[in-house]
């Protein structure tokens, strides 16, 4: 039975994903902050699929706590075949109105916690010569939208490079990039978004079962979404300053300023 480690995984996204591994039939390491949430979503999936399940609560913002995560993708007693970078977070205020240690947090959680992990299961997944790495970007990571585009951008071609040198060896990279998907991040972000076409919305369901679907494929890009995939390919061919206008307008659309 392989194992699968879900980061982020108590709500949105990152739970789709743990429980569709769980339906796969994987063991899943469950890791994030919110104890309570992790052990009520270990109990279900036990139950569901009985599967064996790990809770690792951990706040990837903080170093220290980040290296527990690293130890244990790196454990060859108990090994991690299939990593699911999820956790991330949105702000609730513009980059200039925001407090420097918010942003600061943000990036160690959608930006250092990806590079270690990537690095410790990376590892340990090319000495085993077998593994899957999947880290949830955007198709932020395709525009100027802020910091959290920035972020994003790593996270899309840090993936994009390990990818890349991890060809042949067995493992596998793929880097998801949903478009608005129906979850907590918005609300948590204080974000309004009036108007956005229903039909532009996914479900973090879908997210999971096509990032996995495509991981499986050997994809290392993968866009949930016939509507995200036309959209961003819209916008990885349009030119920059476009692209730019774009990004601010949607920013303060996002932040209810127009
Ligand atoms: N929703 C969208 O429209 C959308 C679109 C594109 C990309 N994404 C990306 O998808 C990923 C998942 O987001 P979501 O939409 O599922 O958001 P969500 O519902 O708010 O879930 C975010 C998850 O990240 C965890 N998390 C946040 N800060 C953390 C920290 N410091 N340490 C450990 N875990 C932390 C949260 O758990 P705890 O609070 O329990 O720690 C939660 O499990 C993120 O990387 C996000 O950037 C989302």
């Amino acid at each position: 039975m392989s194992t699968a480690l879900v980061t982020g995984a108590s709500a949105g996204i990152g739970r789709a994903f743990a429980e569709r591994l769980a339906h796969d039939g994987l063991d899943v390491v469950l890791v994030a902050r919110d104890r309570a949430r992790l052990e009520r979503l270990a109990a279900e999936l036990r139950e569901r699929y009985g599967v064996a399940t790990e809770v690792l609560v951990a706040d990837l913002a903080d170093r220290a706590q980040t290296q527990e995560v690293c130890h244990r993708l790196a454990d060859e007693d108990r090994p991690v075949e299939v990593l699911v970078n999820n956790a991330g977070l949105g702000q609730q205020h513009p980059f200039l109105d925001n407090e420097i240690r918010r942003e600061e947090a943000a990036l160690d959680v959608m930006v250092r916690a990806v590079l270690l992990t990537c690095h410790a299961a990376g590892r340990a997944m090319r000495a085993r010569g077998s593994g899957r790495i999947v880290n949830v970007s955007s198709v932020a990571s395709f525009t100027t939208s802020g910091p959290y585009s920035a972020a994003k951008s790593y996270v899309t071609v840090l993936s994009e490079a390990l990818a890349g040198q991890l060809a042949g060896t067995g493992v596998t990279v793929t880097v998801v990039c949903p478009g608005l998907t129906r979850s907590e991040f918005h609300e948590r972000a204080r974000m309004s978004l009036p108007g956005v076409p229903r039909g532009l919305w996914l479900d973090a369901d879908e997210v999971a079962r096509q990032g996995l679907a495509d991981a499986a494929a050997g994809r290392v890009v993968s866009v949930p979404g016939p509507q995200w995939k036309a959209l961003s390919l819209a916008v990885r061919m349009a030119p920059r300053p476009l692209v730019r206008g774009a990004g601010t307008r949607l920013v303060e659309r996002l932040r209810g300023r127009r």
